[in-house]
């Protein structure tokens, strides 16, 4: 349950190794967060996470194998999750590949793996974290979503798309979720440094994991459904997102 001053006790990360999703972890462990779970594909990145939060002061940290393409198995896996760890307070998504666009453009099969690791695997999910929030009768859901899906980009529209497909799919289910007592943040964040970014140009308003983690922590405290990382950008994607397409399509990047 979360305490007295409503902030989570119990973590389960989705995408356990993530840049980002470490940086909220630990950001959660120092406002007293003490059960962190970190669900992902095992190997030294997830150990990796789990030093660095066991190190920022967690009580109990523990990996769980997870692999977001396994769609039929999520129920079984979160199922498993909450019957050993729950109940879960907070649950965050931060599972994603960027892939290389123009290899993907002419690989269909992998470009339908960045589109299942991307959303319908975490889609699928989410409707089984749903559930168990439901049940257990409160809880809280942060997804990393994308400006990039946003206005999805001809750079990168396979990304994109994922991210837009998931993003909607996050408002639906926070609406659906509406006075269940479980509540759904969606995060967009911009270019953020991480191994996800490495060797790319970098982009205007590029933040480092530690400042999405920030932004999610006064978001949640704030009540915001959506958080915009650097806040900035929700305005520039007002205008962005209205741009004729034969200027947006000039745009750079
Ligand atoms: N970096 C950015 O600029 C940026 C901007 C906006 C949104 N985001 C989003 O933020 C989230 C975290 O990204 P990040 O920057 O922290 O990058 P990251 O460190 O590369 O994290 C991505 C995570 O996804 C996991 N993953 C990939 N395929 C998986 C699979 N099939 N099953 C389970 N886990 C899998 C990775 O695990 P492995 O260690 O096993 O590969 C890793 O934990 C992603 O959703 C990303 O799209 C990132």
């Amino acid at each position: 349950m979360n305490d007295a001053f409503g902030l989570p006790q119990s973590v389960l990360v989705l995408g356990g190794s993530s840049e980002i999703g470490r940086a909220i972890a630990i950001q959660l462990v120092e406002r007293r967060a003490r059960l962190v779970i970190l669900a992902g594909r095992e190997g030294p990145g997830l150990e990796a996470a789990a030093t660095a939060v066991r190190g920022a002061g967690a009580a109990e940290v523990a990996t769980v194998a997870w692999d977001a393409t396994d769609v039929a198995g999520h129920t079984r896996a979160l199922e498993a999750t909450w019957a050993r760890h729950g109940p879960i307070d907070l649950v965050l998504v931060a599972v994603g590949v960027l892939g290389d666009q123009e290899r993907l453009e002419h690989d269909p099969a992998a470009a339908a793996a960045v589109l299942t690791t991307n959303f319908t695997g975490p889609a699928a999910a989410l409707l089984a974290v749903a559930d168990q929030l439901r049940a257990q009768g409160q809880g809280t859901i942060v997804v990393l979503s994308s400006v990039a899906g946003e206005r999805v980009r001809r750079s990168n529209f396979v990304y994109g798309s994922s991210k837009a497909g998931l993003d909607g799919f996050c408002q639906g289910l926070a609406d659906a979720l509406a006075g269940s007592g479980v509540r759904l943040v969606i995060v967009r964040p911009g270019f953020v440094r991480t191994r996800m970014t490495a060797g790319l140009p970098g982009a205007p308003l590029s933040v480092e994991p530690a400042a999405v983690a920030t932004a999610v922590l006064r978001g949640l405290a704030s009540g915001a459904p959506v958080i915009w990382v650097p806040g900035a950008l929700r305005a520039a994607f007002v205008v962005l997102r209205h741009l004729p397409r034969r200027v947006f399509r000039l745009l750079p990047g």
